[in-house]
């Protein structure tokens, strides 16, 4: 039939534009390494809640394991684990019921008693880092040495270590030891290159990049949250266009279709061919 045809046109271009969705997946406390018992929240921060993102984990003993399922407790698009454990250990992802990914979040959880503190999103190039080594059971902080890939870059008396203007190059595998109770996980640092806002030769005109970015963000939220509002209204429209030529049109569908409806009717009339008759006019 025209219709379902004009339908599923409808539906496939309203799944390509609300395909723009996007969801971020952050946790709580943030950080990407945990002590054991510890208790850990997720949660997909979307744009759209109708899109329904679920929360997964790929462990080293199962893989593509959600939320609510197999691990956590879930509660709409977050998750929460009351006493984290080594084995919960893994990659952590959001993803839409139409197969779009958050970023994706890697968390280690340690039997032992010192953690690294370090960002759990990646680090934009040129920014500055700050990473912390913690043990268990002391709350004050205790002189810590910092390896990357294996190799010691410096001990620190106060326990963490800043890292300024970090580049591509400080990219790679930290972690920490206290001398007094061990060394921590190790944990990858991620650093992205800045978006190319460096001020342009001709100074005095605002960097026209941002603000072209900034308006394409506006103009791509705006249809995020007009889409369902367009969708539904279009296909109100189309509907209602193909009322009328229906009934007019196809008498011999029409007339087998609304039977059901006109059952009604036709315990009132008793004489069924009257109604027939009647449908003529
Ligand atoms: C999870 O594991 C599956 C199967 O090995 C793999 O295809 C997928 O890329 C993994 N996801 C992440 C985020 O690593
Ligand atoms: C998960 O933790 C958050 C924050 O502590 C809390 O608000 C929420 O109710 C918890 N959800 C469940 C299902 O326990």
């Amino acid at each position: 039939m025209e219709e379902t045809s004009l339908l599923s046109l409808l539906f496939v271009s309203s799944l390509l534009i609300c395909s723009t969705n996007q969801a971020r997946l952050t946790v709580s406390p943030s950080r990407s390494q945990f002590f054991k018992d510890e208790f850990v929240s997720l949660s997909c921060e979307e744009d759209d809640s109708s899109a329904g993102w679920r929360l997964w984990r790929n462990t080293s003993t199962k893989t593509k394991a959600e939320c609510g399922a197999e691990w956590g407790k879930s509660t709409g698009s977050s998750c929460n684990i009351s006493y984290i454990d080594p084995w919960d250990s893994g990659v952590y992802w959001c993803e839409s019921r139409e197969g779009a990914t958050s970023n994706i979040i890697s968390i280690t959880v340690t039997g032992g008693s010192v953690i690294l503190q370090s960002p759990v999103l990646p680090v934009m190039e040129g920014h500055d880092v700050t990473l912390h080594c913690k043990t268990k059971t002391t709350p004050s902080n205790l002189p810590a040495a910092f390896y990357k890939d294996g190799s010691l870059i410096r001990t620190e008396s106060t326990g963490h270590m800043t890292i300024h203007h970090v580049t591509k190059s400080d990219e790679g595998l930290y972690k920490c030891q206290i001398s007094s109770d061990g060394e921590s996980p190790p944990s990858w640092i991620t650093v992205t290159g800045k978006p190319t806002t460096t001020v342009p030769p001709t100074s005095g005109a605002p960097p026209p990049a941002s603000a072209l970015l900034h308006l394409m963000f506006i103009l791509v939220r705006y249809l995020v949250v007009l889409c369902p509002y367009f969708i539904s209204t279009v296909l109100m429209v189309s509907l209602y266009r193909h009322r009328p030529t229906g009934n007019g049109s196809s008498v011999s569908m029409a007339t087998t279709s609304s039977n059901h409806a006109q059952q009604g009717l036709a315990e009132d009339y008793d004489d069924i061919t009257a109604i027939g008759t009647e449908r003529d006019f």
